[in-house]
């Protein structure tokens, strides 16, 4: 890996890293910018989190770093810690002094004390993770690597710069972040540091959900995230965080009839819809499209394998599944349910012929998420023949006309009833009652059959008809 040092120079010339520079030489101190922001200039990615190591106190260099900074930077300090953050503009800096640091099995508190900037490095996650460029007047933008940081960064290579089995059981979330470096960057694991894995694998279970969940969506968010899972899966770590997603793996055949693997075509969905969009949510919604698969399969002697209101059971399956994995219970979680519920119905409406009505009702149940459910959709095509990948998605280009057609002409996306409930309890004097629901929802069904047009007047006369043959006079 070579990089001018011209380069390097560039990325710490702005005026914070000088006046750290200025500060830690005032107070004899060494000062190293380390850790995520360095292995980013090399990877040229950018970062907005500097952490720096002083070699000393790092909350007395901060507190002489905001000083300096004047009235832009605001400083936080964290005694307890022994850090102290300054933020200044967009960039936030954390100040730490050089630790060594060694935990106990029985406690998870590490016992803290001062150290060498190589304890500090020996202490970090992964060697790319490790190398520190000195900050100090007289060695400005010198690199001190070493474990081989850089090396490993040319081999795309996620190594621990300590025996892996002290690195992981010191941090066993540093398990899911090799997997999400991997994944992230397109390297690879050390195949030590992955042996230390597969056999530390069961201590993840002291860390929390939520620092789990947040190396997970880091995953789903890689270019291609089917690596992160499948050494996830590798690596025995899956079925311990979400086991669920392990029940789709495997083909059972019977009477020579065999189901497709049920765990590869979720990732290669995920992998094909990943190239077309960036929103987690829908991302996280191909991992789920299939989830009740296994809930639900049985074989038929006519039909062979069938897996009958899959998407019904999964979408009933979800709230249990994110409130154990610490995945939000809001809105988010409601639109995975919906892609999730909705994804067999373009398919089936490209199977079809495609009706208006049809059309219709997918635009009511789908609103603004359409455009969305049809990026699943597209993506869940996995087929290996080619001729029915074609005729697939000749059809789904067929279904997106008409849905274009369609609310150019109705506007049901997002439909509101054109006479409200109110007015119907008003027009025949009624109360809050099962008659006026069922006015309602007669309306709704003609306009989406298309029976009558998404107008008030039509809407109203229709009102006037339904209720008559119920016996009701407006009065
Ligand atoms: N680190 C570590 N072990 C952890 C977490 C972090 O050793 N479990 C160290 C690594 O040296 C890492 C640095 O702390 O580079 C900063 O951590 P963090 O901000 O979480 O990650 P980054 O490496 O900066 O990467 P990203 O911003 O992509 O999360």
């Amino acid at each position: 890996m070579y990089i001018e040092q011209e380069d390097i120079l560039k990325h710490i010339s702005a005026k914070p890293f000088r006046i750290i520079s200025e500060a830690a030489d005032e107070l004899g101190v060494e000062a190293y910018v380390i850790g995520g922001y360095v292995r980013d200039i090399y990877l040229n990615r950018t970062s907005k989190d500097i952490d720096v190591v002083a070699v000393g106190s790092g909350i007395e260099l901060a507190k002489s770093v905001a000083k300096k900074l004047g009235r832009g930077a605001h400083l936080s300090v964290f005694k307890n810690f022994g850090t102290a953050q300054v933020k200044c503009g967009d960039l936030e800096l954390e100040f730490v002094g050089a630790r060594k640091e060694s935990y106990s099995h029985d406690s998870r508190k590490p016992v803290v004390e001062d150290g060498t900037l190589e304890d500090d490095q020996n202490r970090r996650d992964f060697t790319i993770n490790a190398l520190a460029l000195c900050l100090n007047k007289d060695r400005y933008g010198e690199l001190v690597d070493p474990f081989g940081g850089l090396d490993d960064m040319d081999d795309l290579t996620i190594r621990t710069p300590l025996d892996p089995d002290i690195t992981f059981s010191d941090d066993p979330l540093r398990m899911m972040r090799a997997v999400r470096f991997a994944t992230q960057l397109g390297f690879f694991i050390y195949p030590d540091t992955f042996d230390a894995i597969i056999r530390n694998k069961d201590r993840i279970s002291i860390i929390s959900k939520e620092r789990i969940v947040d190396e997970l969506n880091k995953i789903v968010l890689s270019p291609k995230p089917s690596i992160g899972f499948d050494l996830l899966d590798k690596c025995g770590l899956l079925p311990l965080i979400f086991p669920e997603l392990c029940a789709l793996k495997g083909v059972e055949t019977k009477e020579g009839i065999g189901h497709k693997d049920n765990f590869a075509h979720t990732l290669m969905v995920l992998d094909r819809l990943s190239k077309t969009t960036d929103n987690l949510w829908l991302r996280w919604s191909a991992i789920f499209h299939d989830i009740a698969k296994p809930a639900t399969k049985r074989f038929d002697n006519r039909l062979g394998w069938t897996f009958h209101n899959h998407n019904f059971i999964g979408e009933r399956m979800i709230p249990g599944i994110f409130r154990k994995m610490k995945l939000p219970m809001n809105e988010k979680m409601k639109y995975v349910q919906k892609m999730v519920s909705l994804h067999m119905r373009p398919i089936a409406l490209a199977d079809d012929e495609v009706t208006d009505s049809a059309i219709r009702r997918l635009l009511f149940d789908a609103g603004n998420d359409i455009d969305d459910l049809m990026k699943l959709c597209e993506a869940d095509i996995t087929s290996k023949n080619p001729e029915k990948v074609r005729r697939f998605l000749a059809n789904f280009r067929l279904v997106r006309e008409k849905l274009a057609e369609i609310e150019e002409k109705d506007r049901v996306r997002n439909f509101q009833p054109p006479v409200s409930g109110e007015e119907i309890m008003n027009t025949f004097g009624l109360p809050p009652s099962q008659p006026v629901g069922v006015i309602k929802e007669a309306i709704k069904n003609a306009i989406l059959d298309g029976i009558i047009p998404n107008e008030y007047e039509a809407a109203r006369l229709f009102m006037l008809e339904r209720a008559e043959k119920m016996g009701l006079m407006p009065h």
